[in-house]
């Protein structure tokens, strides 16, 4: 029996509004898609630090031993003493990295979860007990208020990860722009972005034998299950993730395996077996889609390093004036 309103009322009040927005949303379109973003619940962000250990997902060890390698240049290019802006700062994994080769004069994670902004801030400030850190809890897709102390400094953004990946182009260059405006001219940024590769590195990287990435994208059904009052019934549903070849990018789907009926914040939805809800894209770009990306973004590529595979690359630009074109 369909619940009715008033009856889903006092549990659906403690859920995110635009969660619940955005998966009635993208339950009610066609194609189904529901935002990558929602994947990050406790237990979501848990498992995506399980896949960065995975022996398939090659794009964490790969940026983490060439930052380590390129840190040197990086230094000598962007030179002493900038403020090191490090956007979705997560676990602040690969930034010690950075931190220690750039002699950073001050630190600002930007990050959605201010745990997560918590535990990396008191892990960092007992490593590097003289630089000031200046944690702030945003979401670094609008515009970011940097703290005044960083006022005048000049500014160095830090996107690793391929983080950039997750956003369609037209979003990564408005990402790009955002992040040209909060940090302004003559900052420069460093930022990974993860090749494209052949097609069997690539759908493994996304579908690990052990199954973690099919249990991180499962989990947003879990998820909406718990937080929005679903009766979505998780083992009808099967992770998949392909290569699109034409829009160079991995596509992680969850397919019906047979039809099914379910409601979710009190609506009633179908789908037949085979039809799917689209959960994440990974775009990957070539040298030269990358520095088109940058450029169109605001951004003027400054140096390019890889790994001796070519499966990943880190970049670093300057937010020069404008120039007029001819
Ligand atoms: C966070 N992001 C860069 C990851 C990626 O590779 O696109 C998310 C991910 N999804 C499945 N595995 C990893």
């Amino acid at each position: 029996m369909l619940k009715r309103d008033d009856d889903l009322a006092p549990a659906l009040a403690a859920a995110d509004p635009a969660f619940r927005a955005d998966v009635i949303a993208g339950l009610t379109r066609r194609p189904r898609a529901i935002p990558a973003r929602w994947f990050y619940d406790r237990r979501g962000s848990a498992l995506f630090e399980e896949i960065t250990r995975l022996p398939e997902y090659y794009p964490t060890r790969t940026e983490t031993a060439l930052l380590q390698a390129i840190s040197g240049e990086v230094a000598h290019l962007v030179g002493d003493g900038r403020a090191v802006i490090e956007f979705g700062s997560g676990s602040s994994g690969k930034t010690p990295i950075l931190l220690e080769a750039v002699s950073a004069s001050a630190y600002v994670p930007i990050d959605i979860s201010a745990e997560f902004l918590r535990e990396s801030s008191r892990a960092l400030a007992m490593r590097f007990p003289d630089l000031p850190v200046h944690p702030l809890a945003a979401d670094f897709t609008g515009p970011v208020a940097l703290p005044p102390i960083v006022g005048e400094r000049p500014k160095l953004g830090f996107f690793p990860g391929s983080t950039i990946g997750n956003l369609a182009p037209f979003a990564a260059v408005d990402l790009l722009r955002m992040m040209r405006r909060s940090l302004g001219e003559g900052a420069m940024l460093l930022i990974g972005m993860d090749r494209i590769k052949d097609q069997a590195t690539l759908e493994h990287a996304y579908d690990d034998a052990a199954g973690v990435t099919a249990a991180f994208n499962l989990n947003l059904l879990e998820r909406i299950n718990r937080e929005l009052q679903g009766s979505i019934p998780v083992d009808a549903f099967r992770h998949r993730a392909n290569w699109n070849a034409d829009r160079a990018r991995i596509e992680m789907h969850l397919a019906a395996t047979r039809d099914i009926a379910f409601t979710v914040a009190g609506r009633p939805f179908t789908m037949a077996q085979g039809e799917t809800i689209h959960t994440e894209n990974s775009h990957k770009y070539g040298s030269h889609d990358a520095r088109l990306l940058l450029r169109a973004g605001g951004w003027t590529p400054v140096a390019e390093w890889t790994d001796p595979d070519d499966l990943f690359a880190v970049h670093l630009a300057e937010a020069q004036p404008p120039r007029p074109a001819p």
